[in-house]
């Protein structure tokens, strides 16, 4: 969910301001949207409509605009608790009308809450957990004689357990605006006689570039004249904003149809980032490792673990071919919902990734969070500076991607994967299995693949390629399946993944040996498979696997390295990328894969940008 909120002394259009901040937070959940306004004659307006922003804009439109206000707050949902239509949307109100709530996370005592507040005679509109905080704020706050908002807001808080940022607006208090922050993003944008309040970046940069980030367990007071910040507990806290220096354009389309063809094609750019600095005559660097080095937390280990969800799950499982060849330490990869849960076996001697493009996967914080307990050192590899899992770890690799808006993870994957490939370099060279010959030759490699990748997007964009004709005569079957050897095996699960989210085609990827232990039954002359059979060590294996399938007749399409004229015979349609290291081939084969998904869901008609029930920080667990 994202959260937007204003507060200033001038007389503006809030409610602009409030829409506006909402369209650029729209990918992290469209379901329903709602602002809360408060008017020139002191009460709250409130618009709340299910669907996409654009339908809020339409009401507020349509109905009486509210105007001479100075302090309001918007959100945009995805739903948890509740089904996303008009009352389930937030700003919540309390019974009295007085104030309003927006709420990031999940409020895990809601249902006793929920019962103590209606024995107490409030009356609940929503099925939501979050409407619980605007009863409990206003129990707190016409509960206590001096009717102190901030102070209702903390003591009210402290009745909650769960993961929540929120944004609170009161008729009685014009002026005040007040977050608050326990997990979940949410930063502070300090203006002239004016602030702001939202979950991310992007929805206030056009208004100032002084932010303060929210840390958890956080209360910040916005006022026209300034903001405060105090601890739950009402302890004063210090802060030096920080100012930002990117350029609001780098998150609009820039020309493109969409914003994933536009990051997909941003690809080369941002790998080429995520090498800046690190890759430098040879020689690797990662100098945001130094303190865990002189600290000795890399000393000891004896296994690595993994830890990521989605597509970074993917950049995870590539990870562990790499580490393990270069550095022949044992790593696991995990999905972080299953991490949490499975009592896991870590302590000092287990070194935990946490890969999370988003830096703010409930999942992945959680589990996260657990193992450091353990005493596990932690390395978080994320596209999100200041974002929550870097508070949770020892070092941070950034991924510098620049901002990615698709819902779908394309670049961040890209660079997610060869971040993680430093850091295997990097780990295998300070076990001294990688001899400075050899980094040179890996670096070597690892420096052409921006320009390989650019040269597949360049054939991809000219005339006569074959993967958007390909991907329209697919786009209508119902399955898929993508198989592979080796780290082409994690290539085929993200090329399934990619497929599944935006085009709502069923795709499943396995290990292309495993097919004929079970699901080889799937296949039929309608179903279509993918095979990765780049340049490798198990290239005639999977070779082998495609041909028993293509005995059943299924149409073949195959990723393929350059001059491999021998797999035309196995294949009906070949996709083909440059030629690099085995270890390094994912980052080429998935690019054709990315661009198919692509093409088939724009021919499917599909929203590419905002898949249906998928959200790009999913701040839930
Ligand atoms: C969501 C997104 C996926 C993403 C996953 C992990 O489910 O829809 O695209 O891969 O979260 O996100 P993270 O930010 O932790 O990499």
């Amino acid at each position: 969910c994202g959260i937007i909120g204003y507060v200033g002394s001038k007389e503006i259009d809030v409610t602009s301001i409030l829409l506006d901040g909402l369209s650029k937070l729209e990918y992290r959940g469209y379901d329903s949207a709602g602002i809360a306004v408060l008017n020139s004659t002191g009460t709250i307006d409130l618009h709340r409509q299910a669907g996409k922003i654009a339908n809020l804009v339409a009401t507020v439109e349509n109905g009486s605009r509210p105007g001479d206000s100075t302090l309001g707050i918007g959100h945009t949902r995805w739903a948890t608790h509740g089904r996303p239509n008009d009352t389930n949307a937030h700003p919540h109100p309390d019974c009295s009308g007085s104030l309003t709530v927006v709420h990031n996370g999940i409020i895990e005592n809601y249902a006793e809450l929920r019962r103590e507040l209606q024995q107490g005679g409030h009356v609940f509109q929503s099925e939501t957990d979050s409407e619980v905080l605007a009863h409990l704020i206003e129990r707190e706050y016409f509960g206590a004689a001096n009717h102190d908002l901030v102070l209702a807001v903390r003591t009210a808080l402290q009745h909650v357990t769960g993961a929540y940022s929120i944004g609170v607006v009161s008729r009685e208090h014009p002026d005040l605006l007040v977050g608050a922050r326990c997990a979940g993003p949410l930063i502070v944008g300090l203006g002239e006689n004016e602030q702001f309040l939202a979950s991310d970046i992007p929805a206030i940069l056009k208004h100032t570039r002084n932010i303060l980030i929210l840390e958890e367990g956080e209360v910040a007071e916005l006022r026209p004249e300034g903001v405060r910040l105090t601890t739950l507990y009402g302890t004063p806290i210090e802060r030096a904003p920080m100012i930002i220096d990117w350029d609001i354009e780098a998150a609009e389309k820039g020309g493109y149809p969409h914003f994933v063809i536009k990051e997909i094609n941003e690809q080369p750019e941002a790998l080429r980032r995520a090498l800046t600095g690190r890759s430098r005559d040879g020689q690797l660097h990662l100098p945001e490792l130094e303190r865990m080095e002189h600290a000795g937390l890399l000393n000891n280990i004896q296994r690595i673990l993994v830890v990521a969800c989605g597509t970074s799950y993917h950049a995870g499982m590539i990870a562990k071919y790499a580490i393990e060849k270069w550095a022949r330490i044992p790593v696991e990869t995990i999905t972080a919902a299953e991490f949490r849960y499975c009592d896991p076996i870590v302590g000092p001697e287990t070194l935990c990734i946490a890969v999370t493009q988003s830096g703010e996967t409930a999942d992945t914080l959680v589990g996260i969070r657990q193992a450091r307990e353990h005493g596990a050192p932690v390395i978080a590899v994320t596209n999100i500076v200041s974002s929550a899992i870097t508070r949770l770890a020892d070092a941070v690799l950034y991924l510098q991607a620049g901002p990615e808006i698709g819902v779908v993870a394309t670049k961040t994957f890209v660079s997610s994967v060869a971040v993680l490939y430093m850091l295997g370099l990097y780990l295998g060279q300070s076990r001294g299995r990688i001899q400075p010959e050899q980094m040179r030759e890996f670096l070597a490699a690892m420096d052409q693949l921006p320009d390989q990748i650019q040269r597949i997007l360049d054939q991809a964009n000219s005339e006569g390629d074959i993967i958007e004709p390909l991907a329209k005569r697919m786009a209508s079957v119902n399955s898929m399946m993508f198989i592979g050897r080796g780290v082409g095996y994690p290539t085929a699960l993200e090329g399934a993944l990619k497929l599944k989210e935006i085009s709502y085609i069923h795709a499943e990827g396995f290990p292309a040996g495993e097919l004929k232990h079970g699901s080889i039954a799937l296949l039929d002359p309608e179903t279509p498979l993918v095979g990765i059979a780049t340049a490798s060590h198990v290239y005639e294996k999977v070779v082998s696997n495609i041909q028993e399938v293509r005995a059943r007749d299924a149409h073949i399409i195959v990723v393929a390295t350059e001059g491999d004229e021998n797999i035309r015979q196995h294949a009906d349609d070949i996709m083909y990328v440059p030629d690099t290291l085995e270890i390094f081939s994912p980052l080429l084969a998935s690019v054709p894969l990315q661009l198919f998904a692509y093409h088939v869901a724009v021919a499917r008609g599909c929203n590419v940008d905002q898949p249906r029930n998928l959200a790009k920080s999913v701040t839930v667990e």
